[in-house]
């Protein structure tokens, strides 16, 4: 692309390494279709309030509709030593409908122009995690379904606790995505307005109608101050703020399933398409996805990072750095994209080894609170029964046992208010069962869980 489109004021061209420096086109002709999108209604609505001629805003149209179809099929590829996709665009509009071309950028700037671009894309593809996320929630409230009344251990500092349902489990992190999903929701409300208008940064003398360019590119309003309008990045920082809590979620949730997946507990199977070998150690089968999941969170809070630092000196109102918005923002959709990807996919062809949770909950006294709240249910304060079940639990790890094995003539050694009925009290199965308060472990509370969250992802 020969001469740049500020050229008149300097003497000399630019030095081809600083070109190289300067241009964003690499990262931003990713916007190459928000950008005309804008175009186009930027024209329409130049034309509409008489600031250029119908005519020429016609001959405008046409041109970026031919370039879009273009660089969509192929015809036209983009131009790599452009400065970015804005110019590019306008310069090949230009040399497809000559003089109308040099009318497009009345009243406009690169700095409202890009900042409209920029909202425009990540809108869309944050519209595409959304999707994903809903997905993930499906598949869990489908998994949650199904093993709902199966027993595992629940853990407390990594230590079995109590006796919960695997759908119980499963639909802890169905809340988590939920969220994820509400959060996508409210950044798409704030964002979602227009700073096209705002010019260079403080508006413009030509009689423009801020309120149309809105409405055709689907905002809710435009911004109210040109300043704040073109120099704004919120939105940015915001959407990776939401990413990389979704990849906590994924990170957490991936941790979840390398432990699930270790002989130590065996509770889960990865599907073959979904794990991968060793090249020594010829009986390993690894959580690889999982743990490339743990890892790319880090380079998701690692874009956050560079959007909140790029921002923290800048004064008003555009600023170069803030070219940079675009590499991290695009990464952490990117990263968050292929994690969901392939999460998605490997949580459905998972198997789930309910025996193994079963034993392993057989294990640790993790009904022994369910042994004082039956005390308690007999009269006995909760302090005192608490205190026996403990000791309780002291002679069985003496002698060996559990409190499921042990005879009524110990429980009742112990206290007198023991009869037959604790065997029930103390079943794996029932101590899950009862638990049927509000999102509780219990199956009907898990279904009703599943039912409510499936309400929520219809809205
Ligand atoms: N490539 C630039 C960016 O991404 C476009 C805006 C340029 N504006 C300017 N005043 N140099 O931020």
């Amino acid at each position: 692309m020969s001469g740049k489109l500020w050229a008149g004021r300097f003497s000399k061209q630019l030095d081809s390494t600083v070109n190289d420096f300067n241009s964003s086109i690499r990262f931003d002709s990713r916007m190459y279709r928000q950008d005309i999108t804008a175009s186009i209604a930027h024209a329409d609505m130049l034309a509409k309030c008489g600031i250029i001629e119908a005519d020429d805003a016609k001959k405008i149209k046409k041109g970026l509709k031919s370039i879009l179809e273009d660089l969509e099929s192929g015809a036209l590829s983009i131009d790599f030593t452009a400065e970015d996709i804005h110019t590019f665009v306008e310069a090949t509009l230009t040399e497809r409908i000559g003089e109308a071309g040099k009318k497009l950028h009345t009243a406009r700037s690169r700095n409202d122009q890009v900042a409209v671009d920029f909202k425009l894309t990540l809108r869309d593809e944050a519209e595409e995690i959304s999707e994903l996320v809903t997905s993930l929630i499906e598949v869990l409230c489908k998994s949650a379904k199904k093993y709902s009344d199966t027993v595992m251990p629940g853990y407390t500092h990594l230590q079995r606790a109590q006796p919960i349902t695997f759908g119980h489990a499963l639909m802890a992190y169905a809340m988590m995505f939920l969220r994820d999903k509400s959060r996508l929701d409210d950044w798409r409300r704030r964002m979602n307005t227009s700073p096209l208008g705002s010019g260079a940064l403080a508006g413009t003398t030509h009689p423009i109608n801020r309120e149309m360019t809105a409405k055709a590119l689907g905002f809710s309003d435009y911004t109210h101050n040109s300043l704040d309008g073109v120099s704004d990045r919120d939105f940015a920082i915001e959407l990776a703020g939401v990413l990389s809590i979704i990849m906590m979620h994924l990170s957490r949730f991936s941790e979840e399933i390398i432990l699930w997946c270790s002989w130590e507990f065996k509770f889960i199977e990865l599907d073959d398409a979904y794990a991968t070998g060793s090249s020594m150690m010829p009986q390993k089968k690894n959580p690889d996805i999982t743990e490339l999941v743990r890892g790319k969170t880090g380079r998701v809070y690692g874009d956050l990072t560079t959007l909140l630092t790029m921002m923290k000196g800048l004064p008003l109102a555009y600023n170069k750095d803030m070219q940079e918005d675009k590499e991290a923002a695009f990464d952490a959709l990117d990263t968050a994209r292929l994690c969901l990807n392939v999460f998605i996919p490997m949580l459905e062809t998972m198997t789930v080894n309910a025996e193994n949770m079963r034993n392993a909950a057989s294990k640790g006294f993790i009904n022994a609170t369910d042994c004082a709240d039956y005390l308690v249910k007999k009269g006995m304060p909760f302090r005192t029964a608490y205190k026996l079940t403990g000791e309780l639990v002291f002679y069985c790890i003496e002698n060996n046992t559990t409190l499921e094995q042990l005879p009524l003539s110990t429980f009742r050694s112990f206290s007198e208010l023991f009869d037959d009925g604790i065997y029930m009290a103390i079943n794996l199965d029932e101590c899950a069962k009862k638990r049927i308060s509000h999102g509780g472990t219990a199956p009907e509370s898990v279904l009703s869980q599943v039912e409510w969250v499936e309400k929520q992802i219809k809205k």
